[in-house]
């Protein structure tokens, strides 16, 4: 109960400006641990890093530092492994992401001292701090620029097999090391993380198809932005039927609630749960000879109308099976309050016979207004909209057999619209809405909260 409390927190990033024409139908916040282990895995795990570095040439060290101070240079060192690297992250209100890579480089090279040449091993501690910034944002895609890297090295440590060599060999090697290593591993920075924007961001734009009905577009809506809290990415996903026809929505970015010590938080605002909601209920009308077997009610709904028909309805009765027709008229409407979820819904129920000669009898055309619960769940990585019938609400439109009083009606239709109806919608519905890849994070052990116009996800 606290949590819900406290989403009523309007939380403001400092940062955020959006204007007012970006269309946001679905905003993330990513935790700086999940930046962590996102970037982690994408540059250290997976040997990037240690790939882009591999064989990298450093330039030739000379001084005075050799026994007794005679001449030494060391010619033909390479970096032979990265050992132990790890990475941290500290996001930067404003500024970025701010990396750091610490690693242990076995560097090696052939060493001259006097007329003593012999193999070379340095092992140097590294720490490489960068930040990271987003920029040039256009249509969905972002650049990444890396500024600020510094690289500190820590210890040092030199063999050569002779152990001729004294200390001051090892404080020419950092002096050294310490003027060349940056401009040779921050432009290696760049490229990683140049690479990992295209895998990790790139993968938010992206088409994804949903059942047969349509497709949904997922990409960046604008550029992301740092607090020190998360990072924010707000997406725009443009819900597409099938032959193209965009069903709009008017959802802009807005605050977020907090991220607690969760991952990731995906807020899901309402109009775009509309346009999803409206896609996967695009259905065509549903007809059926109204018999036992379809629908448990349809002797007494028989009955019934025979009943309230003036004159008994002699002229169909018993001519051919009474059959029905559902048509969804109007789009739903979800609406999203504070736990709760609902959607209303028209639904047109035809009730009719077809006659000899073929003309159709409407026994009677009745708008349905129903009022819908919805439940919210996470399957397979979508989300599922589960519908169950709250209420329904009657009127008549038309009837070709005189029907005027249709109230005795309502508990009949219910349960037809219960047994025949609602499958059919949740059928539809358990395709369910696919969600975007937020830098790979998994969307597993999902809660699922629903609040004032959002469905929050927190991972
Ligand atoms: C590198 O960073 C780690 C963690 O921030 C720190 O413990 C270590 O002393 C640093 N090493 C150097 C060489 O600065
Ligand atoms: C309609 O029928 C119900 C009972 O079937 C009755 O209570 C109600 O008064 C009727 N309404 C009208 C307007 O005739």
């Amino acid at each position: 109960m606290t949590v819900l409390k406290l989403f009523g927190i309007i939380f403001f990033c400092g940062l955020l400006s959006p204007s007012q024409e970006v269309l946001s139908g679905l905003s993330c916040a990513v935790s700086p641990r999940a930046m962590q282990n996102v970037l982690s895995d994408a540059i250290i795990h997976n040997g990037l890093l240690q790939q882009h570095l591999q064989g990298l040439v450093l330039p030739n060290i000379m001084g005075e530092g050799g026994l007794l101070n005679s001449p030494t240079s060391i010619t033909g060192l390479h970096l032979v492994q990265v050992r132990l690297p790890r990475l941290s992250v500290v996001l930067l209100p404003g500024i970025g992401v701010q990396l750091t890579i610490g690693a242990k480089l076995q560097l090696s090279g052939k060493c001259l001292v006097g007329l003593l040449s012999e193999l070379i091993d340095i092992l140097v501690d590294v720490n490489i701090t960068a930040n990271i910034k987003c920029t040039n944002f256009e249509s969905g895609t972002v650049q990444v620029v890396t500024e600020d890297c510094l690289c500190i090295l820590g210890a040092i440590k030199i063999k050569v097999l002779s152990g001729l060599l004294t200390l001051s060999v090892n404080e020419m090697v950092l002096r050294q090391l310490t003027a060349t290593l940056p401009a040779l591993l921050c432009p290696v920075v760049d490229i990683v993380m140049n690479l990992v924007n295209i895998q990790l961001l790139g993968t938010l734009n992206a088409v994804i198809p949903v059942g047969t009905a349509g497709t949904i577009h997922y990409q960046l809506a604008s550029i992301p932005y740092t607090s020190g809290k998360f990072l924010g990415l707000d997406l725009d996903g443009a819900v597409k039927q099938v032959g193209g026809i965009t069903i709009p929505h008017d959802s802009s970015p807005s605050a977020l609630p907090p991220l607690m010590d969760r991952l990731l938080l995906m807020v899901m605002r309402q109009s775009f749960v509309n346009a999803m909601l409206t896609l996967l209920l695009r259905m065509p009308p549903q007809t059926f000879p109204c018999t036992p077997d379809i629908f448990s009610g349809a002797n007494r709904l028989h009955e019934t109308l025979w009943t309230i028909a003036p004159a008994g309805c002699s002229t169909c009765r018993g001519t051919s099976p009474v059959n029905i027709r559902l048509t969804l008229g109007g789009n739903p409407l979800i609406l999203l309050e504070e736990n709760k979820a609902s959607v209303k819904l028209s639904v047109l129920v035809q009730v009719f016979l077809n006659r000899l000669d073929g003309s159709v009898l409407n026994l009677l055309l009745l708008k349905a207004d129903l009022g819908l619960n919805v439940r919210v769940s996470i399957v397979g990585g979508r989300l599922v909209l589960r519908l169950a019938l709250r209420s329904t609400s009657l009127s008549l439109e038309s009837s070709d057999v005189g029907i005027s009083n249709i109230s005795i009606l309502k508990p009949h239709c219910s349960s037809l619209l219960m047994e025949t109806l609602l499958p059919v919608m949740n059928g539809a519905l358990s395709i369910g809405i696919p969600l975007p890849n937020v830098l790979g994070i998994p969307l597993i052990k999902v809660d699922v909260h629903i609040l004032a116009g959002l469905i929050v996800l927190l991972v």
